[in-house]
């Protein structure tokens, strides 16, 4: 296992697009040991940050759908794995809420996102499971979709201006 080091954007660069953070990431299709090996690097990697509530393959720069939440900052609660995951639905109000990200660092800005989602996803052993929630988790897998498409929370502010900087980084 091993922790990886975490691509990152800074205020200057935030329109360039050839990084792999701006990049779409391609599906899953096999899940033999190479996958397996990423999987436990990527959890490593979350798990041993003090901020983080999710992390995808692109931010280590590893253009694969895959990405994984964990809320519990105490790390008590396994992380979830979420394999080329799909959105079945967005519903219910319109939220916004404060956003930062690790490839991201120094910075926050305010986000709309809508408030439930459905999604469809593999585990790491390839088995299908599907997801519904609402509130911050709903707000964390949006987020870590979006990385996977290449979309940073960035991207979704209405005034990119509103960033604050932030020092929990
Ligand atoms: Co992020």
């Amino acid at each position: 296992m091993a922790t990886l080091p975490i691509i990152q954007i800074r205020k200057g660069y935030f329109k360039t697009k050839i990084t792999s953070l701006r990049l779409k990431s391609t599906g899953v299709t096999s899940f033999g040991d190479e996958l397996q090996s990423i999987i436990d690097d990527l959890i490593e990697t979350l798990e041993k940050s003090k901020i983080a509530v999710g992390l995808s393959a692109p931010q280590v720069g590893i253009l694969l759908r895959i990405s994984l939440i964990n809320l519990d900052l105490e790390r008590k609660k396994p992380t979830i794995v979420l394999i080329n995951p799909k959105i079945i639905s967005l519903s219910g109000k319109k939220d916004k809420k404060k956003e930062s990200c690790l490839s991201v660092p120094g910075y926050r800005g305010e986000v709309e996102r809508r408030y439930k989602l459905e999604i469809e996803a593999k585990d790491r052993f390839s088995k299908s499971q599907k997801i519904k929630t609402e509130g911050f988790l709903a707000r964390v897998i949006q987020h870590e979709i979006d990385h996977l498409d290449g979309i940073l929370y960035i991207d979704r502010m209405k005034d990119p201006n509103k960033l604050e900087p932030v020092d929990f980084f």
